[in-house]
């Protein structure tokens, strides 16, 4: 038997030689796997006599036994030692410091809409807003442009196959002017709101991309007239620009859902190839730039809206969020906001600790 005690130191003696879990588990396999030399012996039992299998059984199966605890143990050993190793690369320190490169940056969009509504909220309006997959009496016939309305097709709309309630189909809305109707039919008057959100128009060049921001605003109360809201847009836009030399010019316009309408133009002049706002755009050097829409709200979006016209009057704007921003902070290209460049993003982009408030200013400072 002194063959099985030499198997057994040799596998041993094996087995304190290897390295690696690959090392261990291969000596498994030439010793105890189906072809192993020691899985051999065992069969060598079934030839055996019986008087000779009773003795050299249980001399075998300790030897197998043996060796197969070595090879556990080896091998919990290494498992414990790589996982040892394992915790030790991998510690998170958690108290050094931040990276010198903060990874995300807050789009100049989002920027924005945040600064308006901390300028409006000062103003007493709450934010309201509406579906983007609109019916077509929210975006058109409510807005006093039934079907046959020839400013219907100046929205370039993307129509759905499927048909609207109130007919029509439905549609990706073109404004946020669907909100005015959707706020007053919900809480009635007065109100004060903007809603801002991503509007949707079939138009795609250097200024114009499918998918772009609007910010609605509407006053609804009595009394109200266009004083009100010159002095609102003149307030907002101070606010917003940081200035207080800005000029408004309102001209008589038309708007189906207003009465009168007004476009407001804002005076500028161009510094370093800028367009900066600012000034009387009658003033040497400066000129008028057309900037946002407005009115008094149509009696007939009143009534459509569930509200009597001869009570309530107001007021609406809408001006483009993604213009806004690009006219305070210099971008000229608006496709750019849409492309997801993260090298556009790190420049143009705002940091999420720096919030807009209005002691500080709104605008961040990049
Ligand atoms: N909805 C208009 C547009 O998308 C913008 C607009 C003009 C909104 C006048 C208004 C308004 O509320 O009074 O072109």
């Amino acid at each position: 038997m002194s063959d099985l005690d030499q198997i057994q130191a040799e596998a041993l003696a094996r087995l304190g030689a290897a390295t690696s879990l690959a090392d261990v588990e291969a000596l498994r396999i030439e010793l105890l796997g189906k072809q192993g030399s020691i899985s051999a012996l065992l069969k060598t039992l079934g030839k055996m006599s019986p008087e000779e299998r009773q003795e050299k059984a249980p001399k075998i199966q300790a030897l197998r036994e043996a060796v197969a605890d070595a090879l556990a143990a080896r091998k919990d050993a290494m498992e414990a030692a790589a996982l040892e190793q394992r915790l030790a690369a991998e510690t998170l320190d958690l108290s050094l410091p931040a990276p010198a490169t903060p990874q995300g940056s807050v789009h100049p969009v989002s920027q924005v809409l945040d600064e308006l509504a901390e300028i409006f909220a000062d103003l007493g309006f709450s934010v309201a807003t509406g579906p983007e997959i609109e019916d077509d009496w929210y975006n058109f016939t409510a807005l006093n442009m039934p079907e046959s309305h020839p400013a219907r097709a100046m929205h370039d709309t993307f129509y759905f196959p499927d048909e609207a309630p109130r007919g029509g189909r439905m549609l990706l809305r073109t404004h946020t002017s669907p909100v005015q109707v959707r706020t007053m039919l919900a809480d009635g008057a007065p109100l004060r709101i903007i809603a801002p959100g991503r509007v949707y128009r079939s138009d795609s060049d250097a200024t114009h991309t499918p998918m772009f921001h609007q910010v609605e605003g509407l006053v609804i109360d009595r009394d109200i007239h266009l004083g009100h809201l010159k002095w609102t847009l003149e307030t907002f836009l101070k606010a917003f620009f940081e200035r207080d030399d800005i000029v408004l010019r309102l001209r008589p316009s038309y708007f189906p859902f207003t009465e009168p309408s007004v476009e407001v133009d804002v005076g500028y002049a161009v510094e370093k190839g800028r367009r900066v706002v600012g000034g009387s755009g009658d003033a040497p050097g400066h000129a008028w730039m057309e900037l946002l829409g407005s009115g008094m709200v149509n009696r007939k979006v009143i009534e459509f809206s569930g509200l009597d016209p001869d009570e309530w009057q107001g007021f609406a704007f809408g001006v483009g969020v993604d213009r806004l921003a690009m006219l305070k902070y210099g971008m000229d290209d608006l496709r750019a906001f849409f492309d997801g460049d993260v090298r556009w993003l790190r420049h143009f982009g705002f940091s999420a600790f720096d919030q807009p408030t209005l002691s500080g200013g709104v605008g961040a400072r990049a």
